[in-house]
């Protein structure tokens, strides 16, 4: 049953919820075989995660834990949130993280500056890249908009050197906009 949800070839951001109790519940995950499989998925399922609930704290809360389970070799899901003119961490799995940090700084604080998706397949090579955990070795970044500001970041890192690219990068954009819109945001 729920393969063939996951099988449409359509948007995976705007299927109808037919399946919405399988999607959000445990240990059903489908035979995902491919990366783009993995994105549809998590896609999948913070769309139906999140649909009927605005809270902010509880969406990017269920969203953290539904990326971090879907994909594979990521050692760290979570956002941080615009505060007063800084990124706050905000819900996350995966290791204690650096709890706040300047716009500009990092990689998350360059995804704020410049407004776009950081994708860094060698974190030792970016300049300013702030490690929270040693191990980390790739690293994405998405800036999630609201009313033309950034409200906040989604990032993942990995241990593996070049886990990210533009699939991951696609899926985290449409996930960060489903977020920003489809949350009230009283930060
Ligand atoms: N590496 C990030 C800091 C946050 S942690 O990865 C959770 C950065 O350079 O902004």
């Amino acid at each position: 049953m729920l393969l063939s949800v996951f099988k449409t070839d359509g948007d995976a951001g705007t299927e109808p919820l037919k399946e919405r109790g399988d999607l959000i519940g445990e240990n059903q995950q489908p035979n995902i075989k491919t990366r783009e499989e993995a994105c549809r998925w998590a896609v999948m399922r913070v769309r139906a995660l999140i649909a009927d609930e605005r809270d902010w704290v509880v969406n990017t809360a269920n969203a953290a834990a539904a990326i971090f389970e879907s994909w594979k070799e990521v050692s760290w899901a979570g956002f941080y949130l615009m505060k007063q003119g800084e990124l706050v961490l905000g819900p996350f799995q995966g290791k204690p993280a650096c709890r706040r940090i300047q716009v500009g700084k990092g990689v998350c604080g360059t995804a704020v500056s410049e407004r776009r998706t950081q994708i860094v397949p060698d974190v030792h090579q970016f300049p300013g890249h702030i490690a929270c955990d040693g191990g980390s070795n790739s690293e994405i970044v998405v800036p999630m908009m609201r009313d033309g500001e950034v409200i906040g970041v989604i990032d993942l890192d990995s241990y593996s050197f070049n886990r990210f690219d533009e699939r991951e990068g696609q899926a985290l954009e449409q996930i960060a906009q489903m977020l920003a819109q489809d949350c009230d945001w009283n930060l």
